[in-house]
This record gives C-alpha cells, sequence and structure tokens, in this order.
C-alpha cells in the first residue's frame, strides 16, 4: 500500500511519514516548502531507514499534483498541507480561505480523476469553538469555532460529506487533533515553527533554550482549579499512530468517520509549565500576562470512540511530551538545517 502525504514535510506529517514506513506502508511526501524544509527528508531517512519520494509543489495546482498521482499511483491520502496560526487567520482572513479551501478542493478533484478515494483529513478540536459540554465527544457541535482558520476546518469537514454523499466508493476520516506537542524520541524530528511560537510547548523550549527570556502565562484568572486554561496535550508519536490506524480504518470501507484524537486528559499551562521543569532539570523564567483573545477554559476530549473504532489510544504522558520536546530543541537548537 502507497500512501501520498500532502504537507508531508511538515511537523504532523514528518512524524506520520515514519510511522507508515514502519509499519510497512510505502510512503510519498508533497509539499510546496511554505512552513518546513526539504532536510527533514534526511532525517526520515535516517530514522526510518527508507527515504520517502519527495515532490515540491503547491497541492493546489491541479497539474502538478495530477501529474504526481499518475506516476506514483497512490492508494490513500492524508492531507496535511494547510495554514494552521490562528492569529494569522484572523488578520489575513481570505489566505487561509484561499489556501485551505483550494488544496483541499483541488486535492479532492484529482483524487476523484485518478479513482482514489480514501483520505484522512487534518481537522482541529479547534471545530467545536466553545465547547458545549466536556469532555467534547464527535457529537458535539462541531460548527463553532470563533476563527477563520477554525472555520476552514468546518468547511473542508463539509466538503468531504459532501463528496462522499455525491460518490459512495470515497472513505474519509476527519482527525479532530487536541493539541499536538513533543518530537520524536530520536530527538531526529521534531517542531520548527517560524518566527516566535504560537502553541505553548514549543515556547517553553524556546524558553529553555535561551532563545526567548520567558514565558508569559496568559492570565491566571481562569475559571479552573489553578486559573490557568485547561488543554489535551497529545504526543505527536501518539498521533502519528493514530493515523495509520485511521489507514487501516479506511481500508475498511468505512464510509465518512470523525474520531477525535486527544488524550482525555487537560492539563493546566501551570501544570504544563511545572511537568516541563521536572522533565528538563531547569527552572523557567515566567510571569503572568492578561488572557490571550479567544482562549477558552478548558478543553479535552472523550478518547473512547477513537478507542473503540480505531483500536487506537494515546499512550504518552505530559512528562513524555515535555522530555521529548526539550531533547529535539536541545539538540537542534535552530531547528532543522
Ligand atoms: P505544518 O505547518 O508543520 O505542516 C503543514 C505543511 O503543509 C507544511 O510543511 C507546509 O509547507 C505545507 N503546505 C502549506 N501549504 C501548502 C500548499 N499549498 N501546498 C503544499 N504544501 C503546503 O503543520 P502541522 O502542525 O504539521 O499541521 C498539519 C495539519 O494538521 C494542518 O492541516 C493543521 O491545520 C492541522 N492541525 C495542526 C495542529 C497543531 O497544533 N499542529 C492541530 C490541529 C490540526
Ligand atoms: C495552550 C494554552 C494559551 C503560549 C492552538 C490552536 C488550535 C490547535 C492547537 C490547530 C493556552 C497558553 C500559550 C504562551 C501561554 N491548532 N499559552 N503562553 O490555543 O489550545 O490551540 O493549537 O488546529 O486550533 O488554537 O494551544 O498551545 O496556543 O495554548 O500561556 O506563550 O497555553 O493561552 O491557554 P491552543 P496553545
Amino acid at each position: 500500500m502507497k500512501i501520498l502525504l500532502t504537507g508531508g514535510t511538515g511537523y504532523i506529517g514528518s512524524h506520520t511519514a515514519i510511522e507508515l514506513m514502519l509499519s510497512g506502508y510505502e510512503v510519498v511526501l508533497v509539499d510546496n516548502l511554505r512552513n518546513s524544509k526539504a532536510s527533514v527528508i534526511d532525517r526520515i531517512q535516517e530514522v526510518s531507514g527508507k527515504r520517502p519520494s519527495f515532490y515540491e509543489l503547491d497541492v493546489a495546482d491541479y497539474t502538478a499534483l495530477n501529474t504526481v498521482f499518475k506516476q506514483e499511483r497512490p492508494d490513500a491520502v492524508i492531507h496535511f498541507a494547510g495554514l494552521k496560526a490562528v492569529g494569522e487567520s484572523v488578520a489575513d482572513p481570505l489566505l487561509y480561505y484561499q489556501l485551505n479551501l483550494n488544496t483541499s478542493i483541488n486535492l479532492c478533484r484529482v483524487m476523484n480523476d485518478n479513482n482514489v478515494t480514501g483520505l484522512v483529513f487534518s481537522s482541529s478540536a479547534t471545530v467545536y469553538g466553545e465547547p458545549e459540554r466536556i469532555p467534547l465527544d464527535e457529537d458535539c457541535d462541531a460548527t463553532r469555532a470563533a476563527n477563520p482558520y477554525g472555520r476552514t476546518k468546518i468547511m473542508v469537514e463539509q466538503i468531504l460529506r459532501d463528496l462522499c454523499n455525491a460518490k459512495p466508493a470515497f472513505n474519509v476520516a476527519l482527525l479532530r487533533y487536541f493539541n499536538p506537542a513533543g518530537a520524536h524520541p530520536s530527538a531526529r524530528l521534531g517542531e520548527d515553527p517560524t518566527g516566535v511560537p504560537n502553541n505553548l510547548v514549543p515556547f517553553l523550549t524556546q524558553v529553555a533554550v535561551g532563545m526567548r527570556n520567558e514565558l508569559v502565562v496568559n492570565g491566571d484568572d481562569y475559571p479552573t482549579e489553578d486559573g490557568t486554561c485547561i488543554r489535551d496535550y497529545i504526543h505527536v508519536q501518539d498521533l502519528a499512530r493514530g493515523h495509520v490506524a485511521a489507514i487501516r480504518k479506511l481500508e475498511k470501507n468505512c464510509g465518512l468517520v470523525t474520531y477525535n484524537l486527544g488524550t482525555g486528559k487537560g492539563h493546566s499551562v501551570k501544570e504544563v509549565v511545572a511537568a516541563f521543569e521536572r522533565a528538563t532539570n531547569q527552572h523557567l523564567p515566567k510571569t503572568i500576562g492578561p488572557r490571550r483573545e479567544g482562549d477558552v477554559p478548558t478543553t479535552y476530549t472523550d478518547p473512547s470512540l477513537a478507542e473503540r473504532e480505531l483500536e487506537w489510544k494515546a499512550e504518552l504522558t505530559i512528562e513524555d511530551i515535555c522530555r521529548d520536546a526539550w531533547q529535539w530543541q536541545d539538540a537542534n537548537p535552530t531547528g532543522y538545517p
């Protein structure tokens, strides 16, 4: 079986490529390197012992993508390519709607024209917006996202539902990730954000390595036990295994399925900082700042549907996430070469 990964040199795509190859799949990576570097491919080869094929192209370019499909004849696709920064999406919504929708629609057209009907889509827990209940399960209203980025995920989910209704041969898994974090335990792959990290864990590792002066905790007056926001952090290795499980699900002709991928456990910002300090044996400079606009106090998933239907469960802890994220940052202070 051959799996094509759009956005395959990105953070989650690169870790998933390794898990797929170690599980016996052939892998083809497609990426325009807008938010990743080609040297990731050397690292994937180093860790997995195999070099995936790679095509540098824009997923919104029909001719270029169609040519790759004709040449490689993939059996299924995982669609990671897209933009993911919430703040940027508020500042430049048209960029987000154009890129995240065009890449997805074009990919579906190319798949359809080449009779490739298995697709895993990177959705996000952000589709739930302000949670209607906690823990969040897949039946919760998934149209409440509070920013353009999240709304692109809602829209692509809807496009894929409509596609499956129109063309029953399609099998699609919508995976709603909670908070992916951590790095490959080899310290050869990890998260390599451009500019100031938006997310908590890469910010922490950059403070620890001396690239940033201090962590600013975004508010400690939320209605949670210690006043800081609670999230469901999932190790990128668990997430990568979740994609392998989703690919296996497609092989069973599942139609359209939707899964939350998270651990089911929430950790506050203060708990993550404490876990990071324990895992790295260092004390981090930090201050309390104002709330960040758009943050909800608490979200975490009910992971039981994915457990039952994908036979997959997150196994790694927040300590594992902090240790692996730190080892990656420590060994690669400026990210990928
Ligand atoms: P990433 O930025 O590391 O990876 C995305 C990749 O897509 C990058 O390598 C980028 O160069 C590529 N890309 C962007 N536009 C492209 C285009 N037009 N053509 C070809 N390649 C293109 O991000 P990630 O963290 O690996 O996220 C992967 C997916 O998961 C995204 O769709 C994201 O929205 C989703 N997601 C991420 C998170 C998270 O916190 N990391 C959470 C939920 C969902
Ligand atoms: C976690 C907590 C921050 C940085 C985002 C996207 C979501 C999904 C995952 C893609 C919050 C606090 C952070 C800092 C802090 N991505 N924080 N100081 O916001 O839950 O989710 O990434 O789909 O769509 O919104 O994750 O890591 O940004 O923040 O105090 O310097 O850490 O305010 O409470 P979030 P995060």
